[in-house]
């Protein structure tokens, strides 16, 4: 796919390091990129009653939805202990859920290490999922 994969990452990166994960000192950010160019990033908030953190993915895709946007092509993602990125930071299973909701089944996701970048697909991170669109 024709986009600059470099620059996405870049931008997850940078949100990252605005992550709020004082409880678990795990940063993730995470970046969209719009069939337009545009980028919506998020970083994970997490909250001292635990159960109200919410993920660096939500976060982002939230944003771009609650202003209209489902024109969504790539994900770059990355995470690690205190913003070290190091092994490939792969989505929890609600963003994966998520992520089928919102986006094409092969949209491309990029998830950052140490060493460059990985990527796959909304499909293959979550096969055999469920959809209302199915029934
Ligand atoms: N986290 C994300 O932001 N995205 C994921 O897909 C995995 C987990 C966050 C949630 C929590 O703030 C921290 O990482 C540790 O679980």
């Amino acid at each position: 796919m024709n986009y600059d994969r470099e620059g996405l990452i870049a931008a997850a990166k940078e949100a990252m390091m605005k992550a709020y994960a004082p409880y678990s000192n795990f940063y993730v950010g995470a970046a969209f990129l719009m069939e337009d160019g545009r980028i919506y990033t998020g970083c994970n908030i997490e909250n001292a009653s635990y159960g109200a953190a919410n993920c660096a993915e939500r976060t982002a895709i939230f944003k771009a939805i609650s202003e209209g946007r489902r024109d969504f092509k790539a994900l770059a993602l990355c995470g690690g202990p205190k913003g070290e990125v190091g092994i490939p930071c792969s989505p929890c299973g609600i963003c994966r859920q998520v992520l089928r909701e919102f986006c094409k089944q092969d949209m491309e996701v990029v998830i950052a290490h140490k060493d460059g970048y990985e990527t796959t697909t909304v499909a293959e991170l979550l096969p055999m999922s469920f959809s209302l669109e199915d029934w």
